[in-house]
């Protein structure tokens, strides 16, 4: 789901499809996403950004913790956009209820891989649309992340736009 700091294919559907999905709604992500974005903040949301080392942005809120940031944005639906580091923490510690993955065609370079196993992949989920260059999934209550060297070979060409 990434290489070399930024995202390995270039798709204006699925940048459509990550801004339809959530627009109006906060999002949440690391320190390294928020560096990688081309244009920041994320017009319309609530930006914001999870660091050890800083404690200001210029156009979002910064949090030293998952747990800080979660509970300052209390009762609402919250999207987690990435990257590796916070879909790791997230899934792990199962504080996720759907999982929405972009699954692009093709075979890309990835040094930043997302963090689910393939029996999740297989488990229960379904396809919620079709396009030319990928297919859009969701999944439900996924039941974590398990680091093991199998994660290790999951396919870069699997990658996750949003979750929350
Ligand atoms: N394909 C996609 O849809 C997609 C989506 C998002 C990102 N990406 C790609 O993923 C890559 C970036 O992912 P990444 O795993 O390297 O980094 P990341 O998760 O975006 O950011 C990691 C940084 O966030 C901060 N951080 C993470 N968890 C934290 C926590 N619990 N508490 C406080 N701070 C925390 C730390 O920042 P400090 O070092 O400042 O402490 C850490 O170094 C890029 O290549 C990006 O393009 C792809």
């Amino acid at each position: 789901m990434g290489h070399q700091g930024g995202i390995p294919w270039h798709i204006p559907e699925d940048f459509k499809h990550f801004q339809r999905t959530t627009l109006g709604h906060p999002v949440v992500m690391g320190h390294a996403t928020w560096r990688s974005l081309p244009r920041r903040p994320l017009k319309g949301r609530r930006n914001i950004v999870l660091s050890r080392t800083v404690t200001g942005l210029d156009g979002a809120e910064v949090f030293g913790t998952l747990d800080a940031a979660l509970s300052a944005l209390g009762d609402q639906n919250v999207f987690l956009i990435g990257g590796g580091q916070v879909y790791r923490e997230a899934l792990a510690r199962r504080l996720v209820d759907r999982v929405v993955l972009s699954r692009v065609k093709g075979t890309h370079p990835g040094d930043t891989l997302f963090p689910m196993s393939e029996a999740d992949y297989l488990s229960d989920r379904r396809l919620v649309a079709e396009y030319e260059r990928f297919q859009v999934w969701e999944f439900d209550r996924p039941t974590g992340v398990e680091i093991s060297p199998e994660n290790e070979t999951i396919s870069s060409t699997d990658t996750v736009t949003t979750h929350g």
